[in-house]
């Protein structure tokens, strides 16, 4: 990995991945439109992480909740009153700055956390300005969109765009519970768009205004403090571990730990523990991200959110440094308590063993679809010097294309015929694409960069003989096979 952000951006545009919304208007900040590549990576993202949370769990299901909903939903969630982000104004042209962005760039000391008064004081000190303008008082910004549902636009019909996506989960929990006839320990899993009016967007798909969370919200009994899921194979990870105590102790110390010394340590409940690791093992045996470019952040308790009494964040090491790309944060029964308290209705399920209604707890491990792209394409990307060509070493089950078929020329028609063929019998099973244009060898540097694992070569040859060329993307090896066992082959492979 050696291009920066920006450059990243320039190769998704080039290559079909992403593009800024609008473009031939100026595009809008923070907002991306996904091309034809980034879609079909993108569905394979979703569809690995809906087979490894849903597919494969009997005691989790799905939903697909609406965008907009009753804004009382945004009352009781706390957003209303919390969601917010401190934003500095300057005095004379009212510019907008994201107050702890600025304060870290300027301060070089991490503003996880800050409250306004600390924000406040900071400034004064330093004599902070921005462009030789000095600040007004820091405020609060509000990042939820609002619109009006109706016919008229006044306050009596606003609505919000959802921020997240799984608040809409917890309203229908009891009624997932009872039509899917589960019991405690289930969870719930939802993938679909969420709306932050952030006030600096950046970093390309990182911190967008629009994007795309894929997340489960997984309840359980609030006395059952065993994890029975909880294995060895879980006890005994080890990852990079930057604990909320070197951060308070404004230490950059990244440690090795393991989920054992985690819960020893008490930082963690044994659920909690389970579904850090399992999300853990997803990015690095379904995803094929390397341990080293991943480590786990605890956040300290200053910047917990408002739901939560413990996070860990999965951190990806960015061009830009170690990032989030998700949080799983324990979130308690704060949500289910706040939506008894505004709707008045029991959100409890009712417990055999005990004879008594309970309201679960919750561990929510929540996926940015869009970061998560991002890190997979660095995590991917290669200027291969030797091939002279970029590479994109993707895990072949997220590739937009697993294969593609290439005849050698284009001008000889039972050749054409014959790769043409072998594509229509392919397609059907396998993303692939057909390519005529260009040498063999350019339509190899081509599937290279958009990260295709195997090309199949129609040649003269092939007319006699019924068999092709099967090029590996990542050792360049290639295999003569014949075209019976082609799809056996490519099967076999995958
Ligand atoms: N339901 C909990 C929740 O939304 P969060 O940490 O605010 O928690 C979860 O967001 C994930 O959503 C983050 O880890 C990140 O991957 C993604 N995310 C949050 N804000 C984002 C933004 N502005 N642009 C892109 N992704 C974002």
């Amino acid at each position: 990995m050696a291009l920066n952000v920006e450059e990243m951006s320039i190769f998704c545009k080039k290559k079909g991945f992403v593009f800024q919304s609008a473009e031939i208007y100026g595009g809008l900040s923070g907002f991306f439109d996904y091309g034809p590549l980034g879609v079909e990576l993108k569905n394979n993202l979703k569809q690995s992480w809906y087979k490894y949370i849903i597919t494969n769990r009997p005691n989790v299901v799905a939903q697909d909740g609406s965008i907009i909903t009753n804004p009382k939903v945004w009352k009781a969630s706390g957003h209303l009153d919390n969601f917010a982000d401190l934003v500095l104004t300057t005095k004379k042209t009212k510019t907008k700055i994201r107050a702890d962005h600025f304060i870290e760039e300027k301060l070089k000391i991490s503003a996880e956390g800050l409250k306004a008064i600390d924000i406040n004081k900071l400034v004064k000190e330093n004599n902070l300005t921005y462009n030789g303008e000095d600040f007004e008082e820091v405020k609060d910004f509000n990042l939820m969109f609002s619109t009006h549902v109706g016919p008229a636009a006044d306050s009596s019909n606003v609505a919000y765009l959802r921020p997240e996506t799984c608040q809409s989960i917890f309203p229908n929990f009891k009624l997932i519970a009872e039509v899917c006839r589960q019991k405690l320990p289930f969870g719930i899993g939802q993938i679909g768009k969420a709306f932050r009016n952030e006030i600096s967007p950046r970093d390309f798909l990182f911190r967008q205004r629009e994007f795309e969370q894929m997340e489960l919200e997984f309840f359980t009994h609030p006395e059952e403090t065993t994890c029975v899921d909880l294995v060895n194979k879980h006890k005994q990870l080890k990852f990079q571990f930057f604990s909320a105590k070197a951060q308070d102790a404004n230490s950059d110390a990244v440690e090795m730990a393991s989920i054992s010394e985690l819960l020893e340590k008490g930082l963690l409940s044994e659920w909690h523990a389970y579904w850090l690791a399992e999300m853990y093992f997803w990015y690095v045996e379904e995803l094929g991200i390397k341990k080293e470019n991943i480590r786990v952040r605890e956040h300290t308790k200053k910047e917990l959110s408002h739901y939560s009494s413990a996070t860990f964040d999965i951190d990806y090491k960015f061009p830009f440094g170690f990032k989030e790309v998700m949080g799983i944060a324990d979130r308690g029964q704060y949500d289910l308590q706040q939506h008894m308290k505004h709707s008045s209705q029991k959100l409890e399920l009712f417990d055999d063993a005990s004879g008594k209604s309970v309201v679960p707890r919750v561990i929510e491990p929540s996926q940015g679809l869009d970061r998560l792209f991002l890190a997979i394409l660095f995590e991917a990307y290669e200027d291969d010097k030797e091939r002279g060509n970029i590479v994109l070493h993707l895990n072949q089950k997220l590739s937009p294309y697993y294969c593609a078929i290439f005849p050698l020329v284009k001008n000889k028609p039972e050749l054409l015929a014959k790769a043409e063929e072998i594509y229509d019998s392919l397609r059907k099973k396998f993303p692939c694409y057909f390519d005529v244009s260009g040498s063999v060898g350019r339509r190899y540097a081509r599937a290279d960069e958009i990260g295709v694992r195997y090309c199949i070569t129609v040649d003269f040859e092939s007319l006699e003989d019924n068999a092709v060329t099967l090029r590996d993307r990542e050792t360049t090896d290639q295999e003569r096979i014949s075209l019976e066992k082609l799809q056996a082959r490519l099967f076999e492979l995958r």
